[in-house]
């Protein structure tokens, strides 16, 4: 049995980014000397889509690059930056997808626990308390506002540092802030949300916390993107998936993803779209995920092409199956023995 950890606190609305200011405002014990770090996707630098002009001038803005996925290096040379401060700071917050909130995730942790971001990917290995955070997601379906895990790409793994000092205090889900994200990004993220449900309903680490979120945001999904869009649904949907997944475990899907990733630098919810799209034979959701794809004329490439060589394919069928904990999830524990690096590399073909 598992002691789970949820975010403590969180603003549900529209406009609701207003807020930050007083949540803010009050963590800072002196005016001149307390500040706060803003990681902010690097997609809304000189877009006038935030208001923050009453931050102060002792405050640190990190416009986030998200081009590619957090890497341990670039979330070390980030701490690093908030540590040529005198003090540490009294709130961090992660305004962006995945990516940007995974990297104020990461930094709350590494400020106050020494050594590089690489010494903690993996589960429980954070020791002391991190810094006061805050998540807003702009772009819904990663979950990450409400995991307890900050994805980072080391050298050779793409692993999570999973850890309830990862967990948000305080999350703030406005729809209004969803409005600019690009439609293929926006469904692509949406479907990370679906393919996480999917593989928490079907793996074997679930309780009937894990079932229930996991189902009702299946459902959402499918009426939104099925049916009539809407935002704060969507956030609402991305939230439970999180949540279900964070209290049970991914499964074959995001294994296979990872190697796409890290081989190929594709983004996480893109990748989990190419890699979704092949597993008709493990997840019934595959059905429903193909008519929201034509629904929204989505055309999904084929990335394992003939310039793919028989290396590379080694490579990320190695990546995909270090991921013990998901495809015992899915497999139960004797895994290796049904998913083999046949199998793994004749559903990469496919993809
Ligand atoms: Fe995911």
């Amino acid at each position: 049995m598992k002691n789970s950890k949820m975010v403590q606190y969180y603003y549900l609305g529209r406009g609701a980014i207003s807020h930050l200011q007083e949540l803010l405002d009050n963590k800072r014990a002196d005016e001149e000397k307390s500040f706060v770090v803003l990681v902010i996707d690097d997609y809304f630098e000189n877009k006038n889509i935030l208001d923050l002009s009453y931050l102060k001038q002792q405050d640190l803005i990190i416009y986030a690059d998200t081009r590619e996925e957090p890497k341990t290096s670039y979330v070390d040379q980030l701490t690093n930056l908030v540590k040529t401060k005198e003090h540490l700071p009294v709130a961090l917050v992660g305004i962006g997808g995945g990516s940007a909130m995974d990297i104020a995730k990461a930094i709350s942790v590494l400020l106050t626990n020494p050594g590089p971001s690489e010494e903690y990917q993996g589960w429980d290995l954070v020791k002391n308390a991190p810094i006061y955070k805050i998540g807003i997601p702009t772009i819904a379906g990663t979950g990450a506002e409400f995991t307890r895990t900050a994805v980072l790409t080391g050298p050779t793994k793409k692993l999570g540092i999973n850890s309830d000092h990862s967990v948000f205090d305080q999350v703030i889900l406005d729809a209004d802030l969803l409005k600019t994200v690009p439609i293929d990004q926006f469904v692509y993220t949406a479907m990370d949300c679906y393919v996480h449900n999917a593989e928490s309903l079907l793996g074997m680490i679930n309780d009937s916390m894990t079932i229930a979120l996991a189902e009702k945001a299946s459902e959402l999904i499918e009426e939104i993107f099925l049916g009539e869009m809407d935002h704060e649904k969507l956030l609402v949907a991305s939230s439970m998936g999180g949540l279900a997944v964070a209290n049970s475990s991914v499964g074959i899907c995001h294994p296979l993803s990872y190697g796409l990733s890290i081989e190929l630098g594709l983004h996480h919810g893109y990748a989990i779209c190419i890699a979704f799209n092949q597993l008709d034979e493990y997840y019934p959701q595959v059905k429903k995920f193909k008519e929201i794809l034509k629904k929204y004329n989505i055309v999904l490439p084929k990335v394992i092409n003939d310039d793919i060589t028989d290396e590379q394919l080694d490579r990320m069928a190695e990546a995909t199956l270090k991921n013990e904990k998901p495809l015992s999830n899915a497999f139960g524990a004797d895994w290796k023995n049904v998913f083999s690096k046949e199998k793994v590399i004749e559903l990469l073909k496919k993809m």
